[in-house]
């Protein structure tokens, strides 16, 4: 998908299909207004008449001929009631009427979407991330003839002078953060016969070849082993595929800038182990390496943009399997931090993997880490699929995340790390369990990795109800990739 900026108005570039915005009892905005002239006052005869009336969710297609192109009316609501909100649904439905049209060009009124309190860059973001994931399939594991591609490719964003300048440097991000996103999807859709810590590996090789700031180190079995990261390897035994520890080094900022750290979950399957769980929806455990392909993502999106940052992607990344040599309830391990841990319970391995990988990432001196896990069954129960988890040990990133999150829609709620949480991970026989009980499931999950996080700044990311959605419309959502991108760029 081609997104660029244009300062003509709506009915002169030369495309299959434009879109404009109608507010409900008013009369055409900007964008709608030259549509109309160009269609010999079509537009406003058919809202006089009632055929549309602007109500949020409603649209109406004008087939056009020629190089008129077609005309699509996307309904707004009434103007006092168009926020953030509604603006974003709007979009949303923009991009759903245009991805399931034949035209393979579209251009768009874009300041007919702007709600009230946001600026053009803000509806730039918003039209080019819904729209891209309108537009994206799956289709690897398909036969041809079994999908209807997206027609759509090209679409031309069109603004007024005063704020092209804005809206092109807001198209240049968005296209960025939407590959990346794509490349979150495309991971986490992968099946895990042919998604696993080696297969992650050569993606990371990959991108270090094609973008030239990037480097790559993985640490395979052995090198974990030598290194002492027990966690990660008593993760990784019942598996026939070995774990692996991946960085990706971004160095898109000075030298000797202290970096941004992000360190993703990457379990390319999640059985529970010899606490095995049920087999209901087993199937979208493939997915619990979701934050490793938001890793990813960012990693990508970073390159593509030259985010003058510097970024180290880290994947931690195992199978989680039963088997005669797999993990016991009731091992100890001993962490690469030197804490040891009773595993009584092998599906909580999320926090394992994570705990080496925290350690290890140390010898950044990173000016701040955040890990991103499908960690917690619990944090499902807390927030649902509306938002990720946010805790950590320094308010400020917290607040930051929120407030990134909020500026994409990709949202994240703070839970507390009060220390008397802490008490739930006491064992009998080694320096701490890797459960906490049932109450408050996704905060003992994360102070857990709190006793491997105490030299840094550092928040985690809990994104078990957001990263992929179940269902009909089962698929990876690329969460939290924008949320962590609009972090980042605040950054730079
Ligand atoms: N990957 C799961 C968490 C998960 C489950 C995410 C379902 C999304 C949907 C994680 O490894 C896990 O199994 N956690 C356990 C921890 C428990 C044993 C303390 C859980 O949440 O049940
Ligand atoms: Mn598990
Ligand atoms: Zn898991």
């Amino acid at each position: 998908m081609q997104f660029s900026v244009t300062t003509s108005t709506l009915d002169k570039p030369r495309v299959g299909i434009r879109a404009a915005g109608i507010a409900q009892k008013r009369k055409p905005a900007a964008g709608a207004s030259a549509l109309d002239a160009a269609r010999d006052g079509e537009i406003a005869a058919l809202l006089k008449a009632g055929e549309m009336d602007g109500e949020a969710g409603s649209r109406l297609l004008l087939p056009g001929g020629g190089t008129k192109g077609s005309a699509l009316l996307i309904g707004l609501g009434a103007k006092k009631d168009f926020d953030a909100r509604a603006a974003r649904k709007a979009a949303q439905a923009l991009a759903a009427a245009l991805v399931e049209r034949p035209a393979t060009s579209a251009a768009i009124a874009v300041a007919d979407f702007q709600p009230r309190g946001k600026d053009i860059a803000w509806v730039v973001h918003t039209l080019v991330a819904a729209i891209s994931d309108a537009a994206y399939r799956f289709t690897p594991f398909k036969g041809k003839e079994k999908t209807t591609p997206v027609k759509l490719d090209k679409i031309q964003l069109c603004v007024e002078r005063k704020d092209a300048e804005a809206a092109k440097q807001a198209c240049t991000e968005a296209a960025a953060i939407a590959t990346g996103v794509n490349r979150a999807k495309d991971l986490g859709n992968t099946p895990p016969n042919v998604c696993y810590p080696e297969s992650l590996a050569d993606t990371a090789r990959e991108m270090a070849k094609q973008y030239k700031q990037l480097k790559a180190t993985v640490l395979d079995e052995k090198d974990l082993e030598k290194l002492g990261a027990g966690a990660i390897l008593a993760v990784g035994k019942g598996s026939e595929r070995p774990p692996r520890l991946i960085a990706m080094e971004y160095s898109g900022g000075k030298k000797g800038d202290a970096p941004v750290v992000l360190v993703g979950k990457g379990i390319t399957f999640d059985t529970g182990g010899i606490s095995l769980k049920p087999g209901a929806e087993m199937d979208e455990m493939k997915y619990d390496m979701c934050g490793a392909a938001s890793v990813f993502g960012v990693i990508e999106a970073c390159c593509e943009l030259g985010l003058p940052v510097n970024v180290v992607g880290v994947v931690t990344s195992a199978e989680n399997m039963p088997d005669g040599r797999a993990t016991r309830p009731g091992d100890i391990v001993t962490t690469l931090s030197g804490q040891t841990v009773e595993i009584l319970n092998t599906d909580a391995e999320g926090r394992l993997v994570l705990a080496d990988a925290l350690t290890w990432v140390e010898r950044y001196k990173p000016k701040a880490v955040i890990d991103i896990a499908t960690l917690t069954g619990a944090c499902i129960i807390a927030l649902g699929h509306q938002g990720a988890a946010i805790l950590g040990n320094n308010e400020r990133l917290a607040k930051s995340l929120l407030a990134a999150g909020e500026e994409t829609g990709d949202r994240g709620w703070q839970l507390p790390l009060w220390p008397e949480y802490q008490e739930q991970l006491k064992s009998n026989f080694a320096d701490m369990a890797n459960i906490g009980g049932r109450p408050a499931g996704t905060i003992t999950a994360a102070c857990f990795l709190s006793r491997y996080t105490e030299d840094y700044t550092w928040a985690h990311v809990d994104i078990a109800g957001v990263a992929w959605k179940s269902g009909k419309e089962k698929g990876a959502t690329g969460r939290p990739v924008p949320m962590l991108m609009r972090y980042l760029l605040d950054q730079a």
